[in-house]
């Protein structure tokens, strides 16, 4: 949600910034800017609409400078437009800001600066920091940033120049992501690593309520109270390649086309010989033994892998389980306690409902599972345990890979607690870990019958609403088939329990409405074509999802079959989203959407 990047060095800073811009606009693209220090002036280029429109301006001026921020925009406060856009700037125009995130007093300070006479040009909350900067300011650029951030009240993560300071710039965080990347006289910030990759692969990740004071030659971090930090560099080794588009048409698609071999890092080191080995868990088998309650926590895809979760531990692990949306968890003063155990799943790891509903569970006494894909993210650090999602980078703003592999560390985690609970016997338990071992296998053949799913796409493109219905662990998978399609088509789309449908939304299935019908669990088979004939009897065209062995029986009375690869009905979601994900693609790329950027969207939802 919003990107920052900065620049000092003796590079000319705007191609720098322009650059680490696109490689964040994932983050937010509703405008964007960039301030650049030229001698003592603050120049700043901004502009409503996507960073080429923001390209073409600072084409047509001409400004040099070796120091600047910029900013891509998600907006929160204010509709997307030159004035609202970041950089924002202080009264004297001696400062300039960018930020991401919410500052929840900001009526108030503005309230408070307008008495002082200060004038307000935007509809931002970030404005305001700009001017309080510059209202406590006293000569010391750190000092003011520190002063300012401890009368501030929410989110953010901030570069801050001025022109009194020609040789550093400023950077701060709380509940918002930033790092600080370290190259040779060089120094960066960025919302996210990729920023930064193709100078330096060394990084200092920022804690919440700390400062950096960055120049070209070092890089010092202090806490709110002003006093030095020190932080160990973390070294980024994963491939500059896998944050470039690498020949696909979109990043959507190479995400998904990376199912495989993510799955297959998420789940081959993890188990040795025939034990799943869960990293460097420190949870017990005692504390398993007692663990009364589990606890899912997340949000959009994460969440419904997360409801996938609740129905494998409770089978496997047979442990009671609740998958829930981290915004209703956090505030319904949930029923929380030691025996507990909270799972959280985020891709990003910095999703802010996610970081304030787990630690709403730490608050009463629960310990943490966090299954994450950044590398030392918020959600990562903060957790009691981590199991890192091995997915790579994901760029594009609808998820993908990263719901399979989050549903293979949920996999890994309820057969490590079941089989510690001594529930499952040998065999039972090797037939699951043969076949999550063929995974990687399944979801390739799926990937296979991709142009038979771009067909069907082509025939439906035009459907005005869609549903998506299945029962049990299909259910779970039918969320986010619908999720995917609504993000990226735009077409209304609900998922509905196959045997809920009648109770009320059968009403909207007319002829030639398109369901989405999954049956991969096999004790609900026989129910769910009865759900099936239902909507065939009012007139709906069905594409169904189904395990190969069944695709005869089903075509009988579907339109169309997708076939997935035989497997146990508990572990089949992690294959059978593969050909909802390509439909949603397809429906998409028909309907000339932009795929990577649907509207209204940002990756890595850092505000409430
Ligand atoms: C959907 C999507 C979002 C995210 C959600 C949580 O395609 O990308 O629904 O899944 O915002 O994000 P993370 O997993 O980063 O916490």
């Amino acid at each position: 949600m919003c990107g920052i990047v900065g620049y000092i060095g003796n590079r000319d800073a705007k191609p720098v910034l322009m650059e680490g811009l696109k490689k964040l606009e994932y983050r937010g693209y509703d405008s964007a800017g960039v301030a650049i220090l030229s001698t003592d002036t603050i120049n700043i280029v901004k502009s409503k609409g996507r960073l080429g429109v923001l390209e073409e301006k600072l084409c047509n001026v001409d400004i040099e400078g070796t120091m600047g921020i910029g900013h891509t925009r998600w907006a929160t406060h204010g509709e997307p437009s030159d004035l609202n856009s970041h950089p924002h700037v202080s009264k004297n125009g001696k400062i300039a800001i960018v930020h991401n995130g919410i500052i929840e007093n900001y009526i108030q300070i503005k309230d408070f600066l307008s008495e002082k006479g200060y004038c307000f040009s935007s509809e931002t909350d970030t404005e305001v920091i700009a001017h309080l900067i510059e209202y406590n300011y006293e000569g010391n650029l750190v000092k003011a940033v520190l002063k300012t951030l401890n009368e501030l009240e929410g989110a953010y993560a901030l570069g801050v120049l001025s022109v009194d300071n020609p040789d550093m710039f400023v950077a701060a965080k709380k509940d918002s992501p930033l790092i600080v990347g370290l190259g040779e006289n060089e120094n960066f910030i960025a919302s996210d690593i990729p920023a930064i990759l193709p100078y330096t692969r060394e990084v200092l990740i920022l804690e919440d309520k700390e400062v950096a004071c960055i120049s070209g030659g070092k890089v010092e971090i202090y806490n709110l109270l002003g006093e030095r930090q020190r932080r160990e560099i973390f070294h980024v080794d994963w491939d500059v390649c896998a944050s470039e588009k690498n020949g696909f048409e979109h990043f959507m698609i190479k995400e998904i086309f990376e199912e495989p071999s993510a799955v297959k890092a998420t789940i081959s080191p993890r188990i040795r010989g025939r034990e799943i080995v869960l990293d460097n868990f420190t949870i017990t088998d005692e504390m398993i033994k007692n663990c009364e309650k589990i606890h899912i926590i997340a949000c959009g895809t994460a969440y419904h892998a997360g409801v996938v979760g609740k129905y494998a531990i409770e089978k496997l692990a047979r442990i009671p389980a609740e998958a829930e949306v981290a915004s209703e968890f956090r505030y319904r003063d949930p029923i929380v306690n030691e025996k507990h155990l909270t799972i959280v799943i985020s891709q990003s790891g910095e999703t802010i409902d996610t970081l304030m509903a787990m630690r709403e569970a730490k608050r009463k006494g629960s310990r943490t599972l966090a299954i994450v894909n950044v590398v030392g993210s918020s959600i990562a650090r903060e957790a009691d345990d981590v199991l890192y999602t091995w997915a790579g980078p994901e760029i594009a703003v609808a998820s993908t890979k990263a719901y399979n592999t989050q549903l293979s560390a949920l996999y890994l985690a309820a057969l490590s607690f079941a089989r510690r609970k001594g529930l499952l016997d040998e065999k039972e338990y090797n037939s699951y870990i043969n076949q999550l071992q063929q995974m990687p296998e399944m979801i390739s053949s799926i990937l296979g019958e991709r142009e038979k799913i771009q067909k069907f796409a082509s025939e439906h493109f035009n459907a005005k609403s869609i549903f998506y219905i299945g029962r049990g662990l299909d259910f779970a998978l039918s969320m986010e088939g619908s999720l995917k399609l609504k993000e990226i088509s735009y077409i209304h789309s609900e998922a509905y329990a196959g045997g809920e449908l009648k109770h009320g939304t059968i009403a909207l299935i007319e002829e030639g409405t398109l369901v989405v019908c999954s049956l991969t669990q096999e004790q609900l088979f026989e129910k769910m074509i009865g759900n099936i004939r239902e909507v065939k009897a009012r007139g709906a065209v069905v594409l169904a999802v189904a395990h190969e062995k069944n695709t005869e029986k089903v075509a009988k009375i579907a339109d169309s079959v997708i076939s997935i690869p035989d497997t146990d009905s508990i572990l089949a979601p992690i294959a059978a989203i593969t050909p909802m994900q390509l439909f949603a693609y397809y429906v998409a790329v028909i309907k000339g959407n932009d795929v990577d950027k649907p509207r209204n969207l940002a990756k890595s939802v850092t505000v409430e």
